[in-house]
């Protein structure tokens, strides 16, 4: 028989699993980028240095994008 503690427990664990969102609006993987690395989001040294850039990142919901 579940007391009480393990019905919130149950619950949590619940929502937790069917909205992570609530616990962290990020999520745990997000990350946030800074464009360009060290150059920066300046004008790039050659026409593909962003698409490079771009190329060598994973992007996920929840990342972010800066400078
Ligand atoms: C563009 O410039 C970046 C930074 O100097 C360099 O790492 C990259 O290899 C260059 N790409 C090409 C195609 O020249």
């Amino acid at each position: 028989m579940m007391n009480k503690m393990n019905m919130v427990m149950a619950c949590f664990m619940v929502m937790a699993v069917a909205f992570p969102s609530l616990l962290n609006l990020k999520g745990a993987t997000a990350e946030d980028y800074i464009v360009g690395d060290t150059l920066g989001w300046a004008v790039p040294p050659n026409t593909s240095f962003y698409s490079e850039w771009a190329a060598s990142k994973t992007f996920q919901i929840g990342d972010g994008l800066g400078k």
